[in-house]
């Protein structure tokens, strides 16, 4: 856990599965809106997640993903939930890969840092757990979110995409290009 300011940011336990619908929440207000500073609503229709996936992530917490949970302590002992990482076994399937998904802040808590801390969290708790690499799926034409993931050492490693889903997509062609940081 590292608490710095108000903001927490912590793996997830079985107690977080109260917070199931808070996380559909803040994953699609940040997905699936135009309320915060980038999201991926200019790209796709329709949610990003729903509370089985939210709440099979806590489950399997540990088993077959790791996900993070974010939050702003309001007062003592009461806290919001604010910001969502997790980390996949990777489409390719390789060993030691994880890949970040569901990287998500609350729309009004964007811009303050706390992605960074989120992102910087899990990619340390990723290495002490053994990973040799991360990986990022990010549509390619999201310039400002790719040079910062580059900032962070993440490379694109050649390796081009197409959304799962083309029906949902609003603009047709449109590819993800993947980024990899070897730890
Ligand atoms: C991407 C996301 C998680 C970033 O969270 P955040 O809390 O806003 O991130 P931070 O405040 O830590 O800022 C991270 C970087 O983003 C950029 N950034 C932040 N706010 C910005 C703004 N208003 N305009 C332009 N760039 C901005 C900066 O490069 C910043 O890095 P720096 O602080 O080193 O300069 C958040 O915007 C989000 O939930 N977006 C919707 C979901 C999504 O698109 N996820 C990523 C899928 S690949």
């Amino acid at each position: 856990m590292t608490r710095q300011d108000n903001i927490i940011v912590r793996e997830v336990t079985i107690d977080d599965l109260k917070y199931t619908q808070d996380a559909v929440t803040v994953v699609n207000s940040a997905y699936s809106t135009n309320e915060g500073w980038t999201s991926e609503h200019e790209f796709y229709e329709g949610d990003r997640a729903g509370p089985e996936e939210i709440e099979n992530s806590i489950q399997e917490n540990g088993i077959s993903c790791r996900l993070f949970f974010a939050f702003d302590i309001i007062e003592e002992g009461k806290e919001k939930l604010i910001g969502t990482l997790r980390i996949d076994p990777p489409t390719s399937g390789l060993k030691g890969h994880g890949e970040v998904r569901l990287f998500s802040i609350l729309p009004a808590y964007q811009s303050k840092g706390v992605g960074g801390r989120l992102v910087r969290f899990a990619l340390a708790r990723m290495q002490e757990l053994g990973y040799t690499d991360c990986i990022m799926r990010v549509f390619e034409t999201r310039t400002v979110l790719i040079n910062w993931y580059k900032k962070m050492g993440f490379e694109e490693n050649g390796e081009r995409l197409e959304f799962h889903d083309q029906e949902r997509l609003r603009v047709k062609g449109t590819t993800f290009i993947t980024l990899q940081k070897t730890f």
